[in-house]
This record gives structure tokens, C-alpha cells and sequence, in this order.
């Protein structure tokens, strides 16, 4: 059987962790694009991809390019072209750069790989993801967005340290916008299948939510210039890796909810099945009310940014 070809479109921070991460797993072939300014950056940077290979043994074929010819035929993409964030700027603040970027994008997917499964990660994601789906019109289970899956790495990660335990153990969920009104669900939370809620105080489980839902923003602020790129790399990689070896991972997404939790027409973060046909179902369940009102909330914020896309 032929290698799937992955397609990253945007070979900065995040697009380079992903193609040496695709590459360790060997998920396919990998392209790396982005515009012509930065076309040396990503082929330098596939080439020493190539390099590396001797080292891990891995038996992938990356390249760079900046046309978008190259990227035909694709099975997956994962989207992070566009602008990061700089201290004091929220999501929301790179809408206007970002949407003219994601609907050329959408437009050469459309046109080159109409059959591929897509992966938005640029910000403010809930509204690019919206937007990618308007513009290339793909399917909708072709279509997502990831979110969920690193506002919950991150959530798992502050209670293991928290506990002191093995992250391995931890199961946290984070429903919602990718964006401050995002709601981790404290209820299903577990350390080794022992609630959270008895296990870390009230007061300070509260303390360890309000981190997850800026935790992106601490990073920003460290940075001074850019944003996160570790975990974003690894959250969109296993999510890739789940279609392509349809492992049907149960993975929070910015899936298209049409009814599932009282949501219809928009991307939002739902506990989704990802396997060899995309997504494949989200998984609705009962939320307490104040579970939901958190979710209403969310929703109100999504909402606004996808308004402003005019689509
Ligand atoms: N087509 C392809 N690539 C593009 C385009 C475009 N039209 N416009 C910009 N890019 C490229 C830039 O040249 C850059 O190499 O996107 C890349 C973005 O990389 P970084 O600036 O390093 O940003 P990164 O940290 O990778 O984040 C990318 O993901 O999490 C989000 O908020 C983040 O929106 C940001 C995106």
C-alpha cells in the first residue's frame, strides 16, 4: 500500500514539530508548505528532517514547498498558517489576518485534495474552522478543529502535578471554545479512575481549572513572541494518526454539532470518534446544569467570532 501523504500547511513553530513528529510515527510522507517568503525555511527544514532520519530510523520522505501543486492528492492536513499571538492579544484578535489566510486555504484544498481530512489549528479556532468548512464546502465529517484535545492535555497535566501521580493515569475532559469560556469538566475527571472531585479540594481544583483555561496565554506571555508549539504539534498529531489508522480515539474536536448537546450549525469542542471515516460520531451525554451553562457561555463566545466572519 502506498504511504499517506501528510500536507502541513504553515512550517513555523508548530508545522515543524509536527512533521518531526508525523516522521518519528510514521504516518506518511510528509509535505511541508508555506508561502513563497518562507519556501528555503521549510525546505531547509525538511531537509534536515531527512537528516535526521538515520538517527530514528524512521521511514518517511519529507519536503518543503510553496506551491500548492505539490500538495495534490493529499489524505490529511493540518492547518497552522497564519499569525501567532503576541502578549496582550487574545484568539480573537488575529480573526481578521487569519480568515483572509484560511479561505485561500480552503480554496486550494478544495481544489487539490478534495477527499482529504482536515485539521485546523490556527486561531481564533473556532471561528477558522467554521470558516475553512464554509469556504471548501468538504464534508463535514472531513472537517475539524483541534482544541479540545490540548486544552485537555493541559488540564490532565496540572493534575498530575497537582497529585504528584503519573499523567498516564489522569483522564480529564475540556468541552467548549478554544478560548477563555472553555469548560473542563471537572465530574469526569479521574486519577486511576478516582474522581478528581475527591480527590483535590474545591478551592484549589477551581485554581487548577481558571490555568487550563488561560494556560495558553501563560505560555504567550512567557514567550514574549509567539505562541505554544509542543503540545499543539502533539494534540493535532494524534489526531491525524487516529483517522489515518482508524483507532477511533475518543478525542474532544471542534467537530460541526448539528443538535448533539443543543448545538446546531457550529464548530465546538464535543468528545468525537476519530477513525478511517473522519469523524465518525461525537458522543453526547447529560450535563449537570451548571455544566451547562457553562456551555451556553461558550457558545455566546463562539458564536460572536464566527459572526465576524461574515460567513
Ligand atoms: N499559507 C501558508 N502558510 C502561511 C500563510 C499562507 N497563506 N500565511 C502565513 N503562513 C505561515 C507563516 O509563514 C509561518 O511560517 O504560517 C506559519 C505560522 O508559523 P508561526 O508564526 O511559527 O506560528 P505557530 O506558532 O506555528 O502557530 C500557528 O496556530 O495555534 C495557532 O495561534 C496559532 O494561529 C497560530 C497558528
Amino acid at each position: 500500500m502506498a504511504r499517506a501523504k501528510i500536507s502541513l500547511i504553515g512550517g513555523g513553530q508548530i508545522g515543524g514539530n509536527l512533521a518531526l513528529l508525523a516522521a518519528q510515527k510514521e504516518l506518511g510522507d510528509i509535505v511541508i508548505f508555506d508561502i513563497p517568503k518562507a519556501e528555503g525555511m521549510v525546505k531547509g527544514k525538511a531537509l534536515d528532517l531527512m537528516q535526521l532520519k538515520p538517527h530514528d530510523g524512521y521511514d518517511a520522505n519529507i519536503s518543503g514547498t510553496s506551491d500548492w501543486k505539490d500538495l495534490t492528492d493529499s489524505d490529511v492536513f493540518i492547518i497552522t498558517a497564519g499569525l501567532p499571538r503576541k502578549p496582550g492579544m487574545d484568539r480573537e484578535d488575529l480573526l481578521e489576518i487569519n480568515l483572509g489566510i484560511i479561505t485561500d486555504v480552503a480554496k486550494n484544498i478544495k481544489k487539490y485534495s478534495p477527499n482529504a481530512f482536515v485539521i485546523v489549528v490556527s486561531n481564533p479556532l473556532d471561528a477558522m474552522v467554521y470558516a475553512f468548512y464554509k469556504v471548501s464546502q468538504l464534508k463535514k465529517n472531513m472537517v475539524v478543529g483541534m482544541a479540545g484535545a490540548l486544552d485537555s492535555a493541559r488540564f490532565r497535566a496540572f493534575i498530575a502535578m497537582e497529585v504528584g501521580c503519573s499523567v498516564q493515569d489522569v483522564t480529564c475532559m475540556v468541552l467548549g471554545g478554544h478560548g477563555d469560556t472553555m469548560v473542563p469538566i471537572t465530574r469526569v475527571g479521574t486519577v486511576g479512575g478516582v474522581p478528581i472531585e475527591s480527590l483535590i479540594e474545591p478551592d484549589r481544583l477551581e485554581e487548577i481549572v481558571n490555568r487550563t483555561r488561560f494556560a495558553g496565554g501563560e505560555i504567550v506571555k512567557l514567550f514574549g513572541n509567539g505562541s505554544a508549539f509542543y503540545a499543539p504539534a502533539q494534540s493535532a498529531i494524534e489526531m491525524a494518526e487516529s483517522y489515518l489508522r482508524d483507532k477511533k480515539r475518543i478525542i474532544p474536536c471542534a467537530s460541526l454539532c448539528e443538535g448533539e448537546f443543543g448545538i446546531n450549525g457550529y464548530f465546538i469542542g464535543v468528545p468525537s470518534m476519530i477513525g478511517k471515516n473522519g469523524v465518525e460520531k461525537i458522543l453526547e451525554f447529560e450535563l449537570r446544569d451548571d455544566e451547562k451553562s457553562s456551555l451556553d457561555n461558550t457558545l455566546e463566545a463562539v458564536k460572536k467570532t464566527v459572526l465576524e466572519t461574515k460567513l
